[in-house]
């Protein structure tokens, strides 16, 4: 039977540092049935990523805002319960951007059904999800890594990052993880394979600590933190080395940003800096999704994941990932 309400959380006041409850509102309205060409899908699970504490700043640049009083935006993975269009029947798994809500009534055209012989909705989410191809793509095709190279990952405990430093090994690259704390760096070479891991919120001098742990320098630095970080490692790459931005974590919620400031070093290295947007590489989402998938089947490659339950953990959650408490890909879990 189909419910005949919807709960959801909309955006209820711009944070100036870090996003949490506080900032959202939870509200339940009626359910509207599809129509033509109109699917109503029950949200199941939700991705919790960075890139939501910039969408609801004043100016994220990439995309539009989100707007006070707006629905959150969020990419999440769910069931068709009624359907206004032949593509999709009843009892379908399909992954779109229901928001934060329960229930979303989306045109048939911003929904992609599942493929369930290549993964479950966990791995839809992550391993073969935005996670899994952001760091496919990024690695490989940005980042450009040979046998042999040294590739050194910042966030190497997210989500991003875990798989940016298994698909490396895979490709025979040497590859040093830079995480906080103990327990994470142990699970990077204990768990993901990584060759060594750093923890930053150990080390008093990260250039030095990369040093120690590259000593022949950095072919490949996959950035998904910015500030000094970046610094450090600008000063450790090698001649001709590459440094991929992903993403920028530790600038994102910060009112003051950092400027970088040894980046005359990229000359005397011929270094270079590539920007990354994994929607660049749509057109080739299946083949990636493919690969991934075998390297799984054959035990090379996993994604670890951080699952909280409820709907109302989401604010909860977007703060989690700020204060570096989860490990691996944080989803919540709203039904099934
Ligand atoms: N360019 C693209 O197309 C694209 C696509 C997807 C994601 N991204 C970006 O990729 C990055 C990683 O995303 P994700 O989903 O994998 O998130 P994530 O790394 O799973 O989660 C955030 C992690 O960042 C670290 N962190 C938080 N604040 C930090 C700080 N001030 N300094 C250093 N580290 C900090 C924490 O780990 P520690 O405990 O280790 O500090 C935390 O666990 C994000 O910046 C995201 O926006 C980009």
């Amino acid at each position: 039977m189909i419910p005949n309400a919807n709960r959801r959380y909309v955006f209820a006041a711009r944070p100036t540092g870090l996003a949490g409850p506080e900032h959202f509102r939870e509200e339940t309205v009626p359910i509207r049935m599809p129509g033509a060409g109109e699917v109503l899908m029950e949200t199941q699970l939700l991705s919790i990523d960075p890139a939501m504490r910039v969408w609801i700043s004043e100016n994220p640049g990439y995309v539009p805002p989100v707007q006070i009083g707006e629905t959150m935006r969020g990419f999440g993975i769910g069931k068709v319960l009624a359907s206004g269009d032949p593509r999709f029947a009843p009892g379908d798994m399909v992954q779109a951007r229901p928001g934060w809500q329960s229930h979303a009534t989306l045109l048939a055209s911003d929904v992609q059904a599942l493929d369930p012989a290549l993964g479950s909705p966990l791995d839809w989410i992550g391993l073969i999800g935005m996670t899994g191809l952001t760091a496919y793509f990024g690695i490989r095709a940005v980042g450009a890594i040979k046998p042999g190279e040294t590739v050194l990952v910042s966030g190497a405990a997210g989500a991003v990052g875990q798989m940016v430093g298994q698909i490396a090994g895979i490709e025979a690259c040497r590859v040093v993880g830079i995480a906080g704390g103990a327990e994470k760096c142990a699970i990077l070479t204990g768990e993901l394979g990584f060759h060594a891991a750093i923890d930053y919120k150990a080390e008093p001098d990260l250039a030095a600590a990369i040093a120690r742990e590259c000593p022949g320098g950095v072919d490949v630095f996959f950035d998904n933190v910015g500030g000094p970080t970046l610094d450090a490692a600008i000063a450790n790459l090698r001649l001709g080395g590459r440094v991929v931005i992903c993403g920028r974590i530790s600038q994102t919620a910060s009112g003051e940003l950092y400027g970088v400031k040894n980046l005359g070093l990229l000359i005397g290295k011929r270094g270079r800096i590539e920007g990354l947007l994994v929607t660049d590489f749509t057109a080739r989402f299946g083949e990636a999704r493919h690969w991934i998938a075998a390297q799984r089947d054959a035990g090379r490659l996993k994604q670890r994941m951080h699952v909280i339950d409820g709907l109302d953990q989401a604010a909860v959650g977007l703060g989690m990932l700020f204060k570096g408490e989860n490990m691996g890909k944080l989803v919540v879990r709203v039904a099934g």
